[in-house]
């Protein structure tokens, strides 16, 4: 019998990955992946607890879901709900004892267990595993059963050895740990095999990456990429999230010399003063990271960078806050990410005296996201008159139309009749909206013949 499975993922994009593993774990076990927890027989919160209030949005979820379980139980069904993720590993016990809806809690590194837990469930009233066991959960993940459309995360990396002093990671995802090349690379052909044609390497600290290569010896993120990219059929590569410490030169000399990786780097600074970075525990001065960025720029020159931001993390004066303006404007990011700091327990910055107050924190988030927008804006705009390669994700909004994405990953909308998902098309760009492009085929007949070759 077909059981209905729902996972609803929150957080980033390993939390993405880890919902379709999870998915690809439970098909043998008879589990379909449906789209919504309505008459669910099983529903998964992959949960993420990097900011504020990322807990108690689970456990409203979770009485939503109680509701649900009652409501099925009274007509002699079984709702099975499991909480996975950093949420599942911070809370653990907690949660089993605070949420009664649950089930079952799993952490990240031992989801692969869950069709055992699953059939515990007949002896036990609950199950938890938050284990951070030796041995490697994507050595018992089977392969990848679906990928949706022709571009897929492959988790390279995870776990974090950093320590940033505002940041709950390494205590929920654990310490460093990377795949190995061989390993890898057999998932990406593998997925290469089911259609996919851009792959995104994924890791909390993806550019730390030490895999195992087939001599026994450990290579980095630029040998890793120098060999997806000799696979046929794989037409892109990107990776995130990176750290600045971690950019090696022979990561930088890719960027110059692999035509498959792609010119977008997400490089995330978090502040532009000194006295902030160090507090935080970054390990770099912000001229450290404006050099490292001429470094880059200069191997390839048209990268487009963008970074993630905190405001108002504990000590955070005026003249810092306006040096993070200052670096901003210096760099010129395509695209960022920007958040109020939000005390997480157990972490260093946690503890810090002079925490900012929530207006002053407000106002400078104001305040950056204005002038991120407009950075965005003016480089989306730059973008009108120039041709690049299109990869189609989905279709648009209007009859033959697409959306696919730029070398820079910029959506872009294009009327494209006789191309289908998964096509490349060489376009040009011919206006800029908020988050966007439109473009126009550069010329049908020659696109056409590209897209089938
Ligand atoms: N408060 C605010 N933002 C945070 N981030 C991580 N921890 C916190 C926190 N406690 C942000 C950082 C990181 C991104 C994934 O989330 O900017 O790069
Ligand atoms: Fe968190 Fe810092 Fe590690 Fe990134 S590098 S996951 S911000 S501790």
């Amino acid at each position: 019998m077909t059981r209905k499975l729902f996972i609803k993922t929150y957080g980033c994009q390993m939390n993405a990955y880890d919902s379709a593993r999870m998915a690809d774990v439970m098909a043998p076990h008879g589990y379909a992946l449906v789209d919504e927890a309505e008459g669910a027989d099983m529903v998964v919160l992959n949960t993420c607890h990097i900011r504020e209030k990322a807990a108690e949005k689970v456990y409203s979820e979770l009485g939503r879901l109680r509701v649900m379980k009652q409501e099925r139980a009274a007509q002699g069904e079984t709702l099975i709900v499991a909480v996975a993720g950093c949420v599942a590993q911070a809370e653990g016990e907690e949660m089993i004892r605070r949420a009664d809806a649950v089930d079952i809690v799993v952490g990240p590194q031992v989801y692969h267990r869950l069709p055992e837990m699953v059939a515990k469930l007949g002896q036990t009233r609950k199950a938890l595993d938050t284990e951070f066991p030796a041995i490697d959960k994507f050595d018992a993940l089977p392969d990848t059963k679906r990928v949706e459309g022709p571009t897929a995360f492959l988790t390279v990396q995870e776990g974090c050895d950093k320590f940033c002093t505002f940041c709950v990671v390494p205590y929920t995802r654990g310490a460093e740990y990377s795949r190995s090349v061989a390993q890898i690379e057999a998932e990406a052909r593998h997925l290469v095999g089911l259609g996919v044609r851009e792959i995104t390497l994924l890791g909390q600290n993806v550019n730390a990456y030490h895999g195992l290569g087939e001599d026994g010896a450990a290579v980095g993120l630029g040998v890793l990429i120098e060999r997806l990219a000799r696979i046929d059929g794989l037409k892109r590569l990107r990776y995130t999230t990176s750290h600045p410490r971690d950019m090696s030169d022979e990561l930088i000399a890719a960027h110059g010399c692999e035509e498959k990786l792609m010119p977008f780097l997400h490089l995330p600074v978090q502040s532009g003063s000194d006295g902030v970075l160090e507090a935080m525990n970054r390990g770099h001065t912000a001229d450290d990271y404006r050099r490292l960025v001429a470094r880059i720029r200069a191997a390839r020159s048209d990268v487009a960078l963008s970074s993630d931001f905190i405001v108002g993390f504990p000590g955070e004066s005026d003249a810092d806050f306006e040096a993070t303006m200052t670096l901003v404007r210096e760099i010129g990011f395509a695209q960022s990410f920007s958040f109020k700091y939000s005390s997480r327990p157990g972490t260093p910055a946690a503890a810090a005296h002079k925490q900012i107050p929530e207006d002053v924190k407000a106002d400078r988030l104001a305040r950056l996201q204005a002038l991120l927008t407009e950075h965005e804006h003016a480089n989306l705009r730059a973008c009108i008159g120039r041709e690049f390669e299109v990869l189609f994700e989905k279709p648009g909004r209007y009859d033959g139309q697409l959306i696919g994405r730029s070398p820079y990953l910029q959506p872009v909308h294009v009327q494209a009749r006789g191309y289908k998902v998964g096509d490349f098309a060489r376009v040009r760009v011919v206006q800029a909206m908020p988050h966007s492009l439109r473009a126009e085929l550069v010329s049908e007949a020659a696109t056409a013949a590209e897209a089938v070759a």
